[in-house]
């Protein structure tokens, strides 16, 4: 994670460069999912997919609440947007590039995707949808 910056030849600072990791961070999600879905045996061949996630984001579900059939009932359907809660909380926008410090924190990033995951499709996510939706918020 040491990184020597070179100027005009010389080496005059080092810097960290991962200190976003330290406190978590969603390339650190990702690694977890990614060890999660291989101890599954469910690891992708190509690994995780924005496109999937993109679909799976955009997906009607059946199977969890009928008010809540889709990640968009309550994120919009453009992860740039603020979203809104079913009691109208606004909740800020979903893409890494609009809400910078979201899926850094491990434990909250569980607890929605728990409690959203029910909501939408009365089960739990697999390893697999988990990251294929953070390599999709990523990339927007
Ligand atoms: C009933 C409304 C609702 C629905 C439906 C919903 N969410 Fe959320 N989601 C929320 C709220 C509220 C939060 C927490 C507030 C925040 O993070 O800004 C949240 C937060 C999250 C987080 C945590 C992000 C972070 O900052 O770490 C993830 C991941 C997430 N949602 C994924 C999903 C996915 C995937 C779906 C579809 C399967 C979904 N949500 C559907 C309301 C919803």
């Amino acid at each position: 994670m040491f990184r020597q910056v070179i100027i005009g030849g010389l080496a005059v600072a080092t810097l960290f460069a991962g200190g976003a990791a330290l406190a978590g961070s969603p390339q650190e999600m990702l690694k977890r999912y990614e060890a999660e879905a291989k101890a599954a045996g469910i690891f992708p061949e190509g690994g995780f997919s924005a496109e999937r996630g993109k679909a799976f984001y955009y997906a009607k579900h059946t199977g969890g609440k009928p008010a809540t059939p889709s990640c968009t009932t309550c994120h919009t359907d453009s992860p740039l947007k603020p979203g809104k809660t079913r009691t109208g909380k606004v909740i800020e926008p979903m893409a890494l590039s609009k809400t910078p410090n979201r899926y850094s924190d491990p434990e909250k990033v569980e607890k929605w995707f728990r409690r959203n995951c029910k909501s939408v499709l009365g089960r739990e996510c697999t390893p697999v949808e988990k990251g294929d939706f953070i390599t999709w918020m990523i990339s927007q």
